[in-house]
């Protein structure tokens, strides 16, 4: 029913969906390298917090493929290498550094040479991907009740199967909910500058044949002022101790006018994404990316070449916003510092 954003190629080679061809076309590319894996994060090929955890992991496996019959010390060598190079590609999202961490403390505590290294690391990646399939289900399952037959529910960027290893995060309820026999009636943002709402959920959602409606993120508070919208659900690219949250760019905007309006405003992520370390929001890094992101629009120019550009890819919503945290561990409620 819904799309699998990433397998193992029969070669080892970490298989994507090239999701910068999306809606166009459904391009797979085997990414044969850690570099190529890197890249692909960089460029957003792949991307969405836990998938680009979980295709780190498997990168650092297609990256050492051939060092099986390698000493240990140079095995485990390549593997810091490999983990340093894949950690410097997206700063926001915390799955990444998470699922690299855990690579690297599974490849150090093997003993033995490079081929029984290399097995860890494979059983170990392949763990972290089943590990969040079984996550969405549960976040589909914890954010079940929240949808009923009827209900108008907004979402923002992709939180979907294309994010993740299963069926998503804020999309994994309105599946459960479409797969129930449940009538939802689904509004995307569009989710400028990269378009990940319109290009991204909007063909996930057609592809399991749940029919949604794109909308201008601008239209957002328009649609609550008319009390079109029932709730709100977005991801989440790292939650903090005191569950301020950093999402795609626009989601602390969605909040506010949630708030306004009286709209409850959920955040459904795996415990993966919780950062227990950073005490508040403010402490999360946020990514900023090229300003061609916002100055072009499908290769056409639509800022004077000379304008100064800003594009932080995230931003921070404080925990006040927020009506509760859906995860793989139930519905959280306020206050959240007690739930993490
Ligand atoms: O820049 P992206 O497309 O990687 O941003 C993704 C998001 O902000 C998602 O909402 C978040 O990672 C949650 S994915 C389940």
């Amino acid at each position: 029913m819904t799309v699998q954003a990433i397998a193992w190629s029969p070669s080892g080679a970490v298989r994507i969906v090239d999701q910068r061809a999306l809606p166009d076309a459904r391009i797979e590319r085997d990414l044969e390298t850690a570099e190529a894996v890197a890249d692909a994060i960089r460029t957003l090929q792949v991307r969405g917090a836990p998938l680009i955890g979980i295709a780190a992991a498997m990168g650092v496996v297609a990256g050492t493929r051939d060092l099986r019959a390698a000493p240990r010390e140079r095995f485990v060598a390549r593997l810091d290498e490999l983990v340093t190079l894949l950690a410097a590609t997206r700063p926001t999202a915390v799955n990444l550094r998470w699922a690299l961490d855990r690579m690297a403390r599974a490849g150090r505590e093997t003993l033995g040479d490079g081929a029984a290294i290399w097995e860890r690391l494979k059983t170990t990646a392949t763990a972290i991907w089943e590990e969040d399939r079984a996550m969405c289900r549960r976040i589909g399952e914890a954010g079940l009740p929240l949808v009923p037959d009827g209900a108008a529910v907004l979402t923002h960027c992709n939180a979907g199967a294309l994010a993740t290893g299963g069926i998503g995060t804020a999309l994994a309820p309105i599946y459960l909910a479409h797969e129930a026999g449940r009538r939802v009636e689904v509004f995307v943002d569009e989710t400028r500058p990269v378009l990940q709402g319109s290009r991204l959920t909007a063909w996930e959602l057609g592809h399991a044949g749940i029919p949604c409606t794109v909308i201008a993120d601008a239209a957002a508070g328009s649609l609550m002022r008319q009390a079109k919208i029932d709730l709100v659900i977005v991801g989440a690219d790292r939650i903090a101790a005191n569950g301020d949250f950093a999402n795609k760019i626009g989601t602390y905007a969605l909040a506010v006018l949630a708030l306004h309006h009286g709209v409850p405003f959920y955040c459904a992520a795996p415990s993966t994404t919780i950062d227990p370390a950073l005490s508040d929001g403010d402490r999360i890094p946020i990514e900023q990316r090229g300003p061609e992101e916002v100055t072009m629009l499908a290769g056409r120019r639509i800022a004077p070449a000379a304008a100064a550009v800003l594009n932080p890819a995230f931003d921070v919503t404080p925990a006040r916003y927020v009506t509760g945290f859906v995860t793989d561990r139930g519905l959280a409620k306020p206050p959240f510092g007690d739930h993490q």
